[in-house]
């Protein structure tokens, strides 16, 4: 292992100013009595007008979000859900929580995300919904997966826990399908440690989602006489309190999002055959997290990679593993990847590199530097010149 005077480079992390610390405080001092949920109030208006849409909710994170979304349209054991091969597990657990059957489809070269053309393959006559996910910020083929499901007459849901501040076409992130999902965990670029928010428009679903996220608790009902059981998913003050804040300063916080992604790909530029976060003419990507995939010319598959970071200092993570890959679904992977090739070879490839919010360009040019001589190594060369000393 290699040493450097620098501080500790995090893989993630937030940053919080005093702003969120005043902020929180109050929540603290009057967040009670007659306004328990007054800051989730105000956090769920301001991001749902944000995002131009009608309503949003908040939950005590993305998981539980998409998990209410899909109990509230109704699916249940046997239905199938589509998702994408690559993505975080919480996309998918809360379909398997259902009893329903994730589907997972293959991504696309140019965009990691969902491939439309795998869905349509998969969509059968028990189809109840597809979730397109904005992989590390990137952006889905939004237009043609609303009009397969469209097509097909299911609903279609964004995952835009990544994705927070990316925009496609000059619509948000937030803004496609029926719903979308924000995550606020403590590694996403607005964080409540944990959290999460719903945003849509449909008033009905939005009544259904409502009443499950609080035990069943139908608008009217007498006290404690609840109607169903359901579950209880409810956000609270103090947490919302530090969402509101941080979401005051979006703007800085994705700035520096995307300073990060950019001062890699400026830095590592001269590195031949290497890809990052993908950043179409119509895409302004958030990138949440920098996620690097080396070309197959290196030979080195992502273990390796990341062995050999962590041997000059280098801290990574690797790519999401294809969820079919996975012990938690014990698919058969000789099918899988045959099905979702893509999915595959990319995450055999693909790592993440440090991101976190108090990322300096000292270490970024460390990080850098373990990237030259591990890929340079590996292709039998010097590392590049322009490293950073
Ligand atoms: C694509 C995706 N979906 C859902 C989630 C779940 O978010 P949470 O941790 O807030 O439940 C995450 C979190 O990392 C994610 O990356």
């Amino acid at each position: 292992m290699e040493s450097n005077n620098l501080p500790p480079i995090h893989m993630a992390g937030p940053w919080i100013t005093e702003l969120e610390i005043k902020t929180v405080e109050d929540a603290m001092r009057n967040g009670w009595y007659e306004n328990p949920y007054w800051y989730c109030e105000e956090l769920q208006r301001d991001f749902a007008a944000y995002h131009n849409r009608q309503h949003a909710l908040m939950t005590p994170n993305c998981t539980s979000a998409i998990h209410l979304l899909l109990a509230a349209l109704g699916i249940e054991a046997g239905d199938e859900v589509i998702v994408p091969e690559c993505t975080w597990i919480a996309t998918a657990a809360p379909i398997s929580q259902l009893r329903a059957i994730p589907i997972f489809c293959d991504i696309q070269w140019d965009s990691w995300c969902l491939d439309p053309q795998s869905v349509e393959r998969s969509i059968t006559a028990r189809t109840k919904a597809i979730i397109a996910v904005d992989l590390y910020g990137n952006m889905p083929q939004m237009d043609q997966l609303q009009e397969i499901a469209d097509k097909h007459g299911v609903p279609l849901i964004e995952d835009a826990a990544e994705a927070v501040g990316s925009t496609l076409q000059g619509k948000k992130a937030g803004e496609f399908g029926i719903a979308s999902v924000f995550s606020f965990h403590r590694t996403k670029t607005i964080t409540t440690g944990e959290g999460g928010m719903l945003l849509l428009n449909d008033h009905r679903l939005l009544e259904r989602y409502t009443i499950l996220r609080d035990h069943g608790r139908h608008p009217g009902s007498a006290t404690y006489l609840n109607e169903e059981v359901a579950y209880k998913y409810m956000p609270f003050n103090v947490q919302a309190a530090m969402g509101y804040a941080q979401f005051q300063r979006i703007d800085e916080l994705v700035a520096k999002k995307q300073w990060i992604l950019h001062s890699y790909k400026e830095k590592l530029a001269d590195v031949p055959d290497i890809e990052f976060n993908i950043e179409p003419a119509d895409v302004d990507n958030g990138a949440w997290i920098t996620a690097m995939v080396p070309g197959a010319s290196y030979g080195l598959d992502k273990h390796e990679l990341m062995e050999q970071l962590a041997k000059v200092g280098v801290p990574s993570r690797p790519f999401f593993y294809p969820l079919s890959s996975l012990p938690a679904y014990l698919c058969a992977q000789e099918i899988y990847r045959e099905k979702n090739p893509v999915a595959y070879d990319i995450s055999s490839r693909g790592i993440n590199l440090p991101g976190a919010m108090n990322l300096t360009e000292e270490q970024i040019d460390f990080v850098c530097d373990g990237v030259r001589k591990v890929l340079g190594t590996a292709r039998g060369t010097k590392p590049t010149e322009g490293a950073a000393a």
